[in-house]
């Protein structure tokens, strides 16, 4: 069930993502070589705590039978797509460092994400952080009141795949706002098999999961952390909007409207 927002749950969902962007712009900033990835953690959990905000992942269960995940973000290097437990692994001056932030303040949740680009990264590696990057923001831009899901999926997909990476398949975006996860699904490639339409008041987390190589996922031994099955690099962006006619608000930004992380541009 699809569940569409007042004005004020709107108001209400923006005052979560805007814990959500702050997390994100705060960990960016302490993200550097030789931090791990608990440390970085502990980052996110001051805020948290500044704002006695709750995490939306912390204790959450896929399904019934499916272990609770143990922490309060997810931190997801190189060929981790997401869902990574911070731990004591230590980054890396070449490291591609996801993470994903999803809070829950007042009765309402934001969710968004953000892939880092370490100082020694591979051009590969930066350019795919910013394709990822863009590709958000083309299916941000393709959400509109009368619309679809799929031309959202499609505006992702055509742009990762024109730039000769691949979407993950096994993950989606989804409603977000009341519940981290409410309908629609909003997968990044194009499935036309339950293809939502898009409404005014409607509030959903768009969130690109690209690869370098394919597609492919395996779970790491820890149950949650999901990987590239080849091994290849992969990033993710995410952001929890609105829909309000043909324009969309972003509830994921800075209470300025900056924007929490831009990853460096490659032209
Ligand atoms: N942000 C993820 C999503 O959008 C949720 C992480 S799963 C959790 O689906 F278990 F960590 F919560
Ligand atoms: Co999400």
């Amino acid at each position: 069930m699809i569940i569409k927002k007042s004005r004020e749950q709107i108001e209400g969902i923006r005052r979560a993502g805007r814990i959500v962007a702050e997390i994100i712009a705060s960990m960016a900033e302490y993200v550097k070589p030789g931090i791990t990835t608990a440390e970085l953690q502990d980052v996110a959990k001051s805020v948290f705590e500044k704002y006695d905000a709750k995490s939306a992942f912390l204790g959450y269960r896929p399904g019934r039978n499916m272990p609770a995940y143990p922490a309060y973000v997810c931190i997801s290097v190189n060929d981790e797509i997401v869902h990574g437990i911070p731990g004591n692994r230590r980054i890396t001056s070449s490291d591609l460092v996801s993470v994903d932030v999803g809070v829950r303040y007042n009765g309402f949740v934001g969710d968004a994400a953000a892939t880092y680009v370490m100082p020694d990264t591979s051009p590969n590696a930066k350019r795919l952080a910013w394709i990822t990057y863009q590709a958000l923001h083309r299916g941000i831009s393709a959400a509109k009141d009368g619309g679809k899901v799929s031309d959202i999926s499609a505006a992702v997909q055509n742009f990762v795949e024109g730039n000769g990476y691949s979407v993950v398949r096994d993950l989606v975006g989804h409603g977000v706002g009341i519940q981290l996860h409410e309908d629609p699904q909003v997968p990044n490639f194009v499935d036309y098999r339950n293809d939502a339409p898009l409404q005014t008041g409607m509030t959903i987390a768009i969130e690109p999961m690209v690869c370098e190589m394919d597609y492919r996922t395996i779970t790491a031994a820890d149950g949650w952390t999901v990987k590239t099955a080849d091994g290849g690099l992969s990033a993710h962006f995410e952001h929890s909007i609105a829909i309000i006619g043909d324009r969309q608000d972003i509830l994921t930004l800075l209470p300025d409207g900056r924007e929490p992380y831009v990853p460096p541009e490659i032209l």
